[in-house]
């Protein structure tokens, strides 16, 4: 086996769905304000994905940029794999649906479950696939429809969330001095009612009952939820460096998962990573779950933060619960 950087990220796309969904387009139906969500979460607007539209057919459209930018053809993905906690349907997966759409024939595709954190625990699928010798070009997509399990009576979630798809294709070795230099995932499955969905599973199949008492939403203890993330996104921090071998002043650019801007100004402060490398999309994306880091960073792209030789931090928390963090030469 060769040594790292095993592989790079040689192409972001994204996908924005056109509603876009203010604060206060709640005021009206919940007991909230615009004040109340920008000062907690720092949430001005989020997305919301149309009726028709699911996590496939919005990561067809990232897709197609992500596969241009890298500069390769559809065959030449070796495997797709697809980050969400909200799939086409519960069988198959979603990535299955995705290869469909876009004719990806050669590869393997397969979904992740690891909630707001599923990005990076792809990506690390991805080094792991080309290090082996599966696949040289890997797509990765974290994508959601949150507002399907959101329930939009509950104003401590329904504010919170939003729909979006962000892919990158991963691809074998160092490019341009380009690569992966860290990554690290881990799990505390003792948290799991923490934030999750009671009804729809196995544990309590679908019925009538489930859709009268709204278990089929996401129901989140919140301030339990907040301690957890600033906890563990900290060591997430610390382990992607330590792992790379690179110290926090080296770090350009800090891509959080944008869950709430004090869990974001609280990691960046553990990091010693000054507000201005640090990007954030909190503010006009929502929450958006396994979509957030690689919707950020097409944001951080677009909008010039993003430069090629850049090194970036990438950290993640989620349901499980989950996290995990990479460092990238851009
Ligand atoms: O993606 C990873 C998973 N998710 C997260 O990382 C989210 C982590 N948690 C959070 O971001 C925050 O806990 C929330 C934004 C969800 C809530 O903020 P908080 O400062 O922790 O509020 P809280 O839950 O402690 O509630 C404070 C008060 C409560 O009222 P009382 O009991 O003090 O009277 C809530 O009922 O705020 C109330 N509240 C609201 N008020 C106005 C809760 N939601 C709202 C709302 N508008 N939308």
């Amino acid at each position: 086996m060769t040594a790292r950087p095993f592989a790079h990220l040689a192409g972001l796309g994204v996908y924005l769905p056109s509603r876009v969904v203010a604060n206060k387009d709640f005021e009206a139906r919940l007991e909230t304000s615009d004040q109340w969500i920008v000062e907690r979460t720092g949430i001005r607007e989020r997305r919301y994905a149309g009726a028709e539209e699911t996590v496939s057919t919005m990561a067809q459209a990232a897709t197609a940029t992500a596969l241009a930018r890298a500069g390769i053809g559809v065959e030449d993905l070796g495997a797709l794999i697809v980050a969400t906690a909200t799939p086409d349907h519960p069988l198959p997966s979603t990535a299955c649906y995705l290869q469909a759409l876009i004719g990806a024939r050669n590869a393997a595709a397969f979904d992740v479950a690891a909630a707001c954190s599923g990005f990076l625990f792809g990506i690390t699928m991805a080094e792991g696939l080309i290090a082996t010798g599966q696949a040289r070009h890997v797509l990765v997509v974290g994508g959601e429809k949150l507002t399907s399990i959101t329930d939009q009576d509950d104003r401590s979630t329904a504010i919170l969330f939003g729909d979006g798809v962000g892919a990158a294709v991963i691809s074998a070795g160092a490019k341009d001095g380009r690569g992966i230099l860290s990554t690290f995932i881990k799990s505390d499955g003792a948290l799991t009612n923490l934030l999750y969905i009671p009804s729809g599973g196995t544990a309590d199949p679908i019925s009538e009952r489930m859709v009268r008492e709204r278990t089929h939403y996401m129901k989140m203890a919140g301030r339990e939820v907040f301690k957890h993330a600033v906890l563990t996104m900290a060591e997430a921090c610390d382990e992607a460096l330590r792992r790379a071998g690179v110290t926090a002043e080296q770090i350009d650019l800090l891509v959080p998962h944008q869950a709430n801007i004090r869990i974001i100004d609280s990691t960046a402060k553990h990091a010693g990573i000054p507000a201005e490398k640090v990007l954030v999309t909190v503010d006009r994306y929502g929450n958006t779950s396994a979509a957030s880091i690689p919707m950020a960073l097409a944001y951080a792209e677009s909008t010039g933060r993003l430069k090629p030789g850049m090194l970036v931090l990438l950290v993640a928390f989620g349901a499980g619960f989950t996290w995990g963090s990479a460092v990238i030469r851009w």
